[in-house]
């Protein structure tokens, strides 16, 4: 495992169960943990809203015995007055032990642990990736169905803006035999750079829930993320798109598992939260725990400064991502690497938000 956590290419299926396992040992015995991060500060970043995900870290930090600074509103910080990225990190990193951030732009976390000091966690960025969320969504199918591999996943609403569903997948992908079934609305498909990881054998597309539910294991209901459209009113176009209700659940196995990363917006009816397949409040606690074993590993690890990806890079080219949401066209950042997807080394990702490339 690297020093940081910022996408799922940062953790084997080996390091996931390490890390899933060294949660479970917390739950069993809390207070030996108590006193594991004593003396150590924990910043959380946070230039978009959060209610689950910084507090649970802030959780996690105390629960493990340190401490936490941090902000929940970037107007009140000096990124208000032109700071990049680099420099804050740079400042906070002579602050703290360990750093959480979260950023509207993709890529942020990886610029950010290029400068840093002191390991950063991903704790979501744009529509890219939210590995934090990932370990947390892990531990609770681990817990609640006792394995992580040969799953049926149904994965519904938004896949094309939804952080959590793309860092999910492909930490799924590391565990044999997953199969994938993907619910949208014309739209708002899972985006190409994912869907070329998964054998053509291994997904399913619809855009209806009931056509899928009777072979589903697991339930991952997402919001629309509609703080992402270029357009607010488009949003309109798919609120009522794959609502989860009492009516639909009666089609699904009895022992399904209902997950989502919440908040939920209007997809799973109020009533459904009364059904004993609907999990995802056990999801919450579950983060707790999934973050102080993500926490008390990165602080025990011998600390190498600087971040690279994984990959093949294609020489000789010297542009910015073509992605407009790419940290390169929204911090100071020159060029992004190009790193090839496959073996032919035909097609070019961004090292920053593995926006699939094209050589103009
Ligand atoms: C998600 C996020 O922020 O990506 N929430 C979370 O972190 N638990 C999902 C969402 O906002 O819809």
């Amino acid at each position: 495992m690297t020093n940081h956590l910022l996408g799922p290419d940062d953790l084997s299926s080996a390091e996931i169960e390490k890390l899933l396992n060294l949660a479970k040992e917390i739950i069993a015995n809390p207070m030996n943990y108590a006193d594991a991060a004593k003396g150590k500060i924990l910043a959380t970043l946070f230039y978009e809203p959060s209610t689950r995900t910084r507090l649970s870290f802030e959780t996690a930090m105390l629960r493990l015995g340190g401490q936490v600074i941090g902000f929940a509103d970037a107007n009140s910080t000096s990124a208000k007055k032109g700071e990049g990225i680099q420099d804050t990190i740079r400042t906070v990193a002579a602050y703290s032990d360990i750093i959480a951030i979260r950023h509207p732009v993709e890529g942020a976390p990886y610029l950010a642990a290029k400068y840093s000091d002191v390991p950063i966690i991903n704790a979501g960025d744009g529509g890219h990736h939210h590995p934090s969320q990932t370990l947390t969504d892990l531990l609770t199918i681990w817990e609640m169905k006792g394995q992580l591999d040969n799953l049926n996943i149904a994965l519904a609403r938004d896949l094309k803006f939804g952080r959590t569903v793309h860092s999910l997948v492909e930490a799924l992908l590391k565990h044999k035999g997953n199969k994938f079934f993907f619910v949208s609305p014309e739209g708002l498909e899972i985006p190409d750079y994912i869907k070329e990881k998964i054998p053509a054998d291994a997904i399913v597309e619809t855009h209806n829930l009931e056509d899928v539910l009777p072979e589903v294991d697991v339930l991952y209901m997402t919001r629309i993320q509609k703080e992402r459209f270029a357009n607010p009113d488009e949003y309109a176009m798919f609120a009522d798109a794959c609502i989860l209700d009492n009516e639909k659940l009666k089609g699904a196995k009895k022992d399904m598992i209902i997950l989502h990363p919440l908040p939920i917006d209007k997809e799973i009816l109020f009533e459904v939260d009364d059904d004993p397949r609907a999990a995802y409040f056990k999801q919450v606690k579950y983060g707790m725990y999934a973050r102080m074993a993500l926490i008390y590993t990165l602080l025990n690890k011998p600390f190498v400064k600087g971040y690279e990806r994984e990959g093949v890079v294609a020489e000789g080219i010297t542009a910015k991502c073509q992605n407009p949401k790419c940290v390169t066209n929204n911090a100071n950042v020159q060029s992004a690497k190009w790193l090839f997807t496959d073996e032919a080394r035909t097609v070019c990702r961004c090292e920053y938000c593995d926006w699939i490339l094209k050589n103009e």
